[in-house]
């Protein structure tokens, strides 16, 4: 009999399937209680905006026709708010579709991505489908006096070598809730090599305090090897 596993590329055989959490009328059955709020996955408590609703049921007259794939009008939307060219742009299915595509179209099994220790945990599986080298940088300790666990650029740079086409770098990272100082993320850019990508994951940039926020639309326009991922999650 055919053993599938056994066809997949080597990386893809190696990876381990995630288990996601039980859902919640499921759990609440098993534990014989009401009214939990889910926080694994760090969705809203407080339902869909009613914005979202109505624009999803505005929608809905038209689902017999292909959508737009291009996502035009969403892109030129971002480009303008963003300050840059609308060929910059590339829309995922979530931002973790999108660093899944960076991945397949810039590591091959000869490079590495660097990324942090307790970084988000995708880094590692597109790393690992691919089969290229996870060049895992330590992060910073337990007693740490701001970041336990955070990032260390200076440990992340001195990873980096001829094989490295990525860095992946959260910021604020998830699972540790820990964020980079503006000033050392930029000098860390700005020292990386040009043939080096700099993926800056910002999912969770808009729960940083405006003063902590990096002006990463700007540095777009500064650094060419810079790539920032947002989502709308
Ligand atoms: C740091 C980080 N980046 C990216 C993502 C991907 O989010 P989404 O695919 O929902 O946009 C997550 C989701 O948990 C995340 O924690």
């Amino acid at each position: 009999m055919t053993n599938f596993k056994n066809l997949a590329v080597p990386g893809v055989q190696l990876l381990k399937p995630y288990i996601p959490g039980k859902p919640i009328d499921e759990l609440e059955r098993e534990l014989g209680i009401k009214n939990s709020i889910k926080l694994a996955s760090n969705e809203n408590p407080l339902g869909p905006s009613p914005k979202a609703l109505a624009a999803a049921q505005a929608v809905m007259a038209n689902i017999h026709h292909y959508p737009d794939g291009s996502g035009h009008k969403l892109v030129q939307a971002l480009a303008d708010k963003h300050g840059v060219d609308s060929r910059c742009i590339t829309l995922g299915n979530g931002s973790n579709d999108v660093l899944e595509i960076i991945a397949r179209s810039f590591l091959a099994s000869c490079n590495g991505a660097v990324y942090s220790e307790y970084a988000f945990a995708v880094y590692p599986i597109v790393t690992q489908a691919i089969g290229a080298e996870h060049q895992v940088a330590a992060a910073f300790p337990k007693d740490h006096p701001t970041m336990p666990y955070g990032h260390d650029l200076d440990a992340m740079a001195r990873k980096i070598n001829t094989a490295t086409k990525l860095v992946f770098i959260a910021n604020p990272n998830n699972p540790t809730g820990t964020w980079l100082d503006a000033d050392e993320l930029e000098t860390f850019i700005k020292n990386v090599d040009k043939n080096v990508l700099v993926v800056l994951d910002e999912a969770y940039y808009e729960y940083m305090p405006d003063d902590l926020q990096p002006n990463t639309d700007q540095w777009l326009q500064q650094y060419p090897n810079l790539i920032v991922t947002r989502t709308f999650s």
